[in-house]
Order: C-alpha cells, then structure tokens, then sequence
C-alpha cells in the first residue's frame, strides 16, 4: 500500500512515501546489516557542535527484552507494536560527562532519526514512532545513563495488509495522510508558483 501524498512540486521518493503503519509482518525479521545500516545513517546526522547526542537500544522480536518494552508502551501501541521486527529505543544525551547542558540535544537527536527513518525506507523497512512508553521501565535495562532523556520507541518492521488490524486501527491505517498547508508553515518568503 502507498500512502503517498499530493505534493506542491515532486519531492524525493524516499520522503513521499514513507508514512508509519501499524500492521506489521510478525515474520519478519531483520538483517544485522540492515540495522547496522541504520543506525549508520543516524550516526551522520549533523548536530550541534559535532556533539552526536543521540543514543539507541536496538531490540529485535526474538529478544527476551522486546516483551519488557511491549510492556511500557502505552494505550493502543500495545496492541500493534508487538508485530515489528525491532524496536530502536532513541534517547538523547542532554548533558555531557562534565555535566555541561546540551542545548539541542532534542533537536540533533531528531535529525539522526529523520536519517534513521530514510535508510529504513531505503531498505524497504516502514518505520513507526512512538512516544506512548513508560521511560522509566526501560532505560536503566536497556543501558541508557542517566544523563539521557528517552525519546521514543520506534517500531521498524516490514508492511503487512491492513486486514490484520482491529477496526479502528484499520481506519488509521487506510486513511489519507493530512498536514497543514505550506502558507501556515512558512511565515516569510514562500514562493507562488
Ligand atoms: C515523536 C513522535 C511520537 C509519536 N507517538 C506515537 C504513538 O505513541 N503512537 C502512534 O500510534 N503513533 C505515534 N506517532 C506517529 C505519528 O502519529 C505520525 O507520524 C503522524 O500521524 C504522521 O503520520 P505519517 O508518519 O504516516 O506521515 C509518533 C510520531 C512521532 C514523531
């Protein structure tokens, strides 16, 4: 299924057609490689003088610990997530060992995670975000320290049909993809075409 969208002028492939399911393949499973491909990807994000706050756990459906994270989430992530091949669990490091404040930790982890999420698409992988989790289940099991804020679970997995969901999740997931229009983004300067 394609959810890509109408666009103002083309924009790349990658960027049009990713959107975040719920109906994941609970077969599928994913490549050493393919992970280390993403986690590669986020690792050249751009940040803040060099600073590269961000931090991952990466947890596979096979890993005893992937069970503890189904546990913290919240709501209705509980009942989808459980299908993804993996969960990366991204945190950011907002202050350094000195205990000096990183500013824009939040912002550059972000970065590294819109990277993340493109070779994830590249790779044929759909990613979904979640910031619906218990942080405080997790972070000292999965090794984050205490300098680091959680961010969000994202479920990494290969697209299933949506028949696999519940009603209302398959209303979500069939439903067209909405945003605000660009005149509401862009304050000054944005071109009519
Ligand atoms: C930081 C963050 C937290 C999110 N939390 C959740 C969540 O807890 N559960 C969920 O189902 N979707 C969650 N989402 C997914 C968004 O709802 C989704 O990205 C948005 O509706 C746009 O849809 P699209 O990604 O398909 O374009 C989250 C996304 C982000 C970036």
């Amino acid at each position: 299924m394609s959810k890509a969208p109408d666009t103002a002028v083309e924009i790349h492939p990658l960027i049009a057609e990713r959107w975040s399911p719920r109906s994941f393949d609970d077969q599928a499973t994913m490549s050493d490689s393919d992970v280390v491909a993403m986690l590669e990807a986020a690792r050249w994000a751009p940040s803040s003088n060099n600073t590269q706050p961000w931090r991952f756990a990466v947890v596979r459906r096979e890993e005893a610990l992937f069970a503890t994270i189904v546990e913290s989430l919240a709501g209705f992530n509980k009942e989808w997530a459980p299908r993804a091949s993996a969960f990366f669990v991204v945190g950011a490091e907002f202050a350094d060992a000195e205990g000096k404040e990183r500013k824009t930790s939040d912002y550059d982890t972000g970065l590294a995670v819109s990277l993340l999420t493109t070779q994830a698409h590249a790779l044929n992988w759909h990613v979904h975000q979640m910031g619906g989790f218990k942080a405080a289940a997790i972070q000292g099991e999965l090794g984050f320290n205490d300098r680091t804020k959680l961010i969000a679970v994202i479920a990494v997995g290969r697209l299933a049909p949506a028949d696999q969901l519940s009603e209302e999740l398959h209303q979500r997931e069939t439903a067209g993809r909405r945003r605000v229009e660009l005149s509401d983004l862009v304050v000054h300067g944005l071109p009519t075409l």
